[in-house]
């Protein structure tokens, strides 16, 4: 599965409101061909866009995901405090269902790297639901989408119940028995965080026959160096800077 050497990440985080339908059209409109964007639940069962654990950083909401409902979560603005920085054009951004961002990167003719970001849900119910909502999907027909995750029991269930969608392991730090972890879920792609990765892991996760990419990069300089070590791709918050860099 090759994903763009660029990925936008959680949308285009530096430039729009991270995990927002308006973060993958700013990244679409930059001529980024793939996103990532992480998926969570809802108390009520409803899947969502959004990264963390609360509303707290990112909305004008309070309170903690996972005992809402999705019309609770409909109420809050994932624009205005990214607008407070960077203009209001993102004033009254809601954050999407998982449906919504997979038909607009369906319409849009972008790939998808779907993070399931686990907080305190059960991995069964969570992947679970995400797997019923990706059945029949075009974007997963025509190979444009890739689940990944941290959590490993959620890549086995994967495996388990979808073996035919792509599934790439992150990690944070690089473990000692990655491959081991990587094989045991047949993921086909390693997501590593750049700041932790030597030189000599990359190469022995490309000698292993594995595409790398790498997160979260958006300084030009690192992202050269990472693409001369033969990393497959970067995720973003920058795409302007790190296109302009990789030319
Ligand atoms: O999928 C790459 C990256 O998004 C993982 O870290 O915390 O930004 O979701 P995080
Ligand atoms: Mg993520």
């Amino acid at each position: 599965m090759k994903m763009s050497a660029i990925i936008g990440h959680r949308g285009a985080a530096k430039i729009a409101p991270e995990n927002t339908l308006a973060g993958i059209r700013t990244a679409y409109d930059k001529g980024v061909q793939w996103v990532e964007i992480d998926v969570i639940l809802l108390g009520d069962g409803e899947l969502v866009i959004h990264h963390d654990r609360t509303l707290n950083r990112c909305t004008d909401g309070k309170g903690e995901l996972l005992s809402l409902t999705l019309p609770e979560v409909r109420k809050v603005d994932a624009g205005v405090l990214f607008a407070s920085f960077h203009g209001h054009q993102f004033k009254g951004e809601k954050i999407p269902t998982l449906r919504e961002a997979l038909n607009l990167i369906h319409s849009l003719d972008m790939g998808l790297n779907l993070e399931i970001k686990m907080h305190k849900h059960s991995p069964e119910e969570l992947t679970t639901r995400v797997l019923d909502q990706l059945q029949g999907h075009p974007l997963v027909e025509d190979g444009k989408l890739i689940i990944s995750s941290f959590d490993h029991d959620v890549l086995v269930i994967c495996k388990e119940k979808k073996p035919e969608i792509p599934v790439g392991h992150l990690f944070e730090k690089l473990p000692a028995n990655w491959l081991e972890q990587v094989k045991r879920v047949s993921a086909i792609t390693v997501h590593s965080n750049q700041k932790l990765l030597m030189k000599s892991q990359a190469a022995e996760v490309i000698d292993a026959g594995y595409e790398l990419y790498c997160y979260t990069v958006n300084s030009g300089k690192r992202a050269v160096e990472l693409m001369s070590w033969g990393v497959s791709g970067v995720f973003t918050d920058d795409p302007e800077t790190i296109k302009a860099a990789l030319l």
